[in-house]
């Protein structure tokens, strides 16, 4: 039930979910402490100031709660955070907790002043939650021994320890968990100038040269997220390479960029696919993202995760309720003619 949803779809798009060899790909380039954590510079410092105190204090940081859309640095910050803290990180993902006993196991076997993981914590089960509400507040474990008339609960005190969450959907999240973490971060889009920074840093960790032009190129059209720089910079290597060119340039890049299909917005096949669907199919909208989700073939999950927080902050999608428009910038930037519906009167 819980299982990793697969994306149906076989177009391999450049900002679907990671592969293995892709996870492997990312630990290499993943910043350890937080010195070499570019951009989100509030977000930081305001981090190293807790991680600080809790280090002066002799007392585990409180539980933090990271947020954002894939790829801007969740999980990096979580093993940061342990770094920093000079701790071990377990790691899990909520979907992989199956049993109320995986939960309890892994709480169990936390030393004092531990980091635990759980990564998409929005799709943690009701009963596993629950389980966590006592363990993240009296650091307590309400276990039920037995069956029926002959069941007993007993309290099993944890050790202290710092639970990191992490989701791509804060409105997913049930309030009861939300508000029992004492540091709720958000991630969001990075800077351009942030991300040139990134591509250069990636560069130089997988061996290759790039230019400060061509780094710039790679971080325009990146989405704005780390993740997509890194594989930005891998494919537009390969060209280089095939090319035999030892340097990326910006005629390299902007080659291998275009015949990778990504506009100068960092847009790609599948997103100008969402927009001329629902322009050409349902008139610009609204429609609903089930509908959208049936007629480009691809999971609701994966839309609202990977594809529409992105159109949604660069203007070109917008939510309303009674269900997603393309925006008057969508048609420009797709060269239509713009038949929407006046945008005003749908809020
Ligand atoms: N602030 C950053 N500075 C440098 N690289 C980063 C930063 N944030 C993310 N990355 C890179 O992007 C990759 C994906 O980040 P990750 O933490 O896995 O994202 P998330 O968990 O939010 O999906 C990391 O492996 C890392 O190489
Ligand atoms: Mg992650």
């Amino acid at each position: 039930m819980h299982k990793k949803e697969k994306n149906s779809n076989t177009h391999q798009s450049l900002i679907s979910p990671l592969s293995l060899e892709e996870e492997d790909f990312e630990k290499k380039l993943r910043p350890q402490y937080l010195n070499e954590f570019i951009g989100q510079k509030q977000l930081t410092e305001n981090l190293r100031i807790f991680i600080e105190s809790a280090k002066l204090r002799k007392k585990p940081l409180d539980h933090v709660l990271l947020a954002g859309p894939p790829g801007l640095g969740k999980t990096t910050l979580a093993f940061i955070v342990a770094n920093e803290l000079g701790v071990n990180i377990k790691a899990t993902s909520a979907p992989a907790i199956e049993k109320p006993g995986d939960m309890a196991s892994m709480l169990t076997n936390l030393e004092p002043m531990d980091v635990l993981f759980i990564d998409e914590i929005h799709r943690l089960s009701p009963t596993i939650e629950e389980l966590l509400y006592g363990a993240m507040e009296d650091g307590e474990l309400d276990i039920i021994l037995g069956q029926g008339v002959g069941a007993k609960s007993i309290k099993l005190q944890l050790a202290p320890f710092t639970l990191i969450g992490a989701t791509t959907r804060t409105g997913l999240l049930t309030s009861a968990l939300r508000d029992r973490f004492g540091i709720p971060l958000r991630l969001d889009y990075y800077e351009i100038e942030d991300l040139e920074t990134i591509s250069k840093r990636t560069a130089n960790i997988i061996g290759c040269i790039i230019d400060t032009m061509a780094a710039q190129e790679i971080a325009r059209r990146s989405r704005r997220t780390p993740r997509i720089v890194n594989r930005l910079v891998k494919r537009v290597l390969d060209f280089a390479i095939v090319m035999k060119k030892g340097t990326i340039d910006l005629g390299i890049a902007q080659y291998a960029l275009d015949r990778l299909h990504i506009d100068s917005l960092g847009l790609d096949d599948m997103d100008r696919k969402i927009l001329t669907t629902i322009i050409d199919k349902y008139d610009g909208g609204p429609v609903g993202i089930k509908t959208i989700a049936i007629s480009i073939g691809e999971e609701v999950t994966t839309l609202e995760d990977f594809y529409e927080p992105y159109l949604v902050q660069i203007g070109m999608l917008k939510r309303t309720p009674r269900g997603r428009v393309a925006a008057r910038l969508a048609y420009e930037h797709l060269q239509l003619p713009y038949n929407g519906t006046d945008e005003s009167s749908l809020f």
